[in-house]
């Protein structure tokens, strides 16, 4: 649940019909207006036939964290997955960061998924059954330069995953968290490139930005998004604690 989105029909024009896979499901998505959490959001509504309500929180707020699940009994009367998805950077390097531009990457990204699964657990516990998934990165498997707290936010998301997959597998719940490489949303339209890299043109930060060897392109947010659809599917149903990459090649010969 997220800030209503501004609804663009033709967003994700590669999204073809759903199998239904989630048909009777609740989920919850944070993050939604925006990137890779409104692809999802816009693939289960439109190819699975869901509905959805939109619900403005901020992720860093454990009140708010708390809605997510009462917001979707209230609507729906039953909450099955968690999409932890929100999240930040700060590029620049560690000596620089203030404690409050330090804290609000911390705040966005790990405690978030601390804070959202803590609101929803004891429903998930309740039932026996349960789905979370976390937007990791493979900026949590491998470094980036001049982005301390991200890379150490989404390795954290990493190992969190797997030891929450540990605790939780027991009473019915699976928990795994999806690495996207360089993906193309608003944040990384925006993101401004490095000085010594000025004069590059838009294409040439495109394919610098994607730095993958494979499919030598960025991906787009409903890549990302049928990946989170696999795992919280029956399909994954022996599927708990991975870090799902998707990123085109990119950690391929890291
Ligand atoms: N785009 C990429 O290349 C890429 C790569 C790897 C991982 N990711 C991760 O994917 C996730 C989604 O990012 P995106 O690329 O779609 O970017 P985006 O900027 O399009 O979306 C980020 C979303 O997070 C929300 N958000 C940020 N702070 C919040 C807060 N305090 N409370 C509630 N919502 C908040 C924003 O409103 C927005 O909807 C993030 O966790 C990001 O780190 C992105």
């Amino acid at each position: 649940m997220a800030a209503e989105p501004e609804v663009l029909a033709d967003e994700h024009p590669l999204m073809r019909q759903g199998m239904g896979r989630l048909r009777g499901r609740v989920a919850v998505i944070t993050g939604a207006n925006s990137g890779i959490g409104r692809a999802t959001v816009d693939e289960v509504i439109a190819r699975e036939g869901g509905q959805a309500v939109f619900t403005k929180i901020d992720v860093t707020k454990q009140e708010d964290c708390d809605r997510l699940l009462t917001s979707a009994l209230e609507a729906f009367g039953d909450l099955d997955i968690l999409y932890n998805n929100a999240g930040a950077g700060i590029r620049k390097k560690l000596h620089e960061h203030t404690d409050d531009e330090w804290n609000f990457v911390l705040n966005t990204n790990l405690n978030a998924m601390f804070r959202g699964a803590r609101a929803v657990l004891p429903h998930f516990i309740k039932k026996g059954s349960g789905n979370i998934v976390t937007t990791a990165s493979t900026f949590g498997l491998l470094a980036s330069a001049e982005y301390p707290g991200y890379c150490a936010t989404k390795a954290a998301i990493v190992n969190l995953t797997r030891e929450m997959a540990l605790d939780y597998g027991p009473l019915g719940i699976r928990v795994n968290c999806v690495c996207p490489g360089a993906i193309e949303t608003p944040r990384f339209r925006g993101f401004p490139p490095k000085p010594t890299l000025s004069g590059i043109t838009e294409e040439q930060r495109k394919t610098m930005g994607s730095s993958n060897k494979a499919l030598l392109r960025m991906g787009r947010p409903e890549e990302i998004a049928y990946g989170v659809l696999f795992l919280v599917s029956d399909e994954a149903s022996f599927v708990t604690g991975h870090a799902l990459v998707i990123d085109g090649g990119q950690t391929i010969d890291a």
